[in-house]
């Protein structure tokens, strides 16, 4: 199994970007971090501040049926482009997790509305680096059956 994580504009700055934040590990830390948690699960982890480009990682986990761990940073605020490409993913029955490391809600206004939320299979905000590995564990953990 393979599991995409995609993270928006700016979010290659992890490490150096606002530590009070979004803390003092960068992007190859949270990947070690995600492929320690996962034995078996290749973690396609990916970065870019190209909204087209995060685009296209979305129409291809449609075409290749991959779930989506997706950090759209501040697209999450206003893109409805992104969010069209994301609805692609849900509504092809593929899960996809919005994940934050802070807690949009507790900050600007601005950051209160998501785009995404509702087009997502879920969303896992506030708990840094570890909204990504929740986001994992769900994604790979058994279904419950009754
Ligand atoms: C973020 C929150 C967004 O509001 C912000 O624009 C980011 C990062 C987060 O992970 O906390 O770039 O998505």
């Amino acid at each position: 199994t393979r599991v995409l994580v995609l993270n928006g504009p700016n979010l290659g700055r992890l490490g150096s970007r606002e530590p009070d934040v979004y803390g003092n590990q960068d992007l190859t830390a949270l990947t070690k971090i995600l492929i320690a948690d996962s034995p078996g699960v290749e973690i396609d982890l990916r970065q870019t501040d190209s909204e087209p480009e995060l685009m296209s990682w979305l129409h291809e986990a449609v075409d290749t049926r991959t779930p989506v761990i997706l950090n759209p940073a501040a697209f999450t605020h206003y893109s409805y482009a992104l969010r069209d490409a994301a609805a692609q993913v849900t509504k092809a029955g593929i899960p996809l997790i919005e994940v934050h490391i802070s807690n949009p809600h507790a900050r600007e206004e601005f950051r209160h509305t998501s785009v995404i939320s509702s087009v997502a299979t879920g969303v896992i905000a506030g708990f840094g680096f570890d909204s990504y590995r929740l986001a994992l564990t769900q994604l790979t953990r058994a279904p419950l059956v009754d």
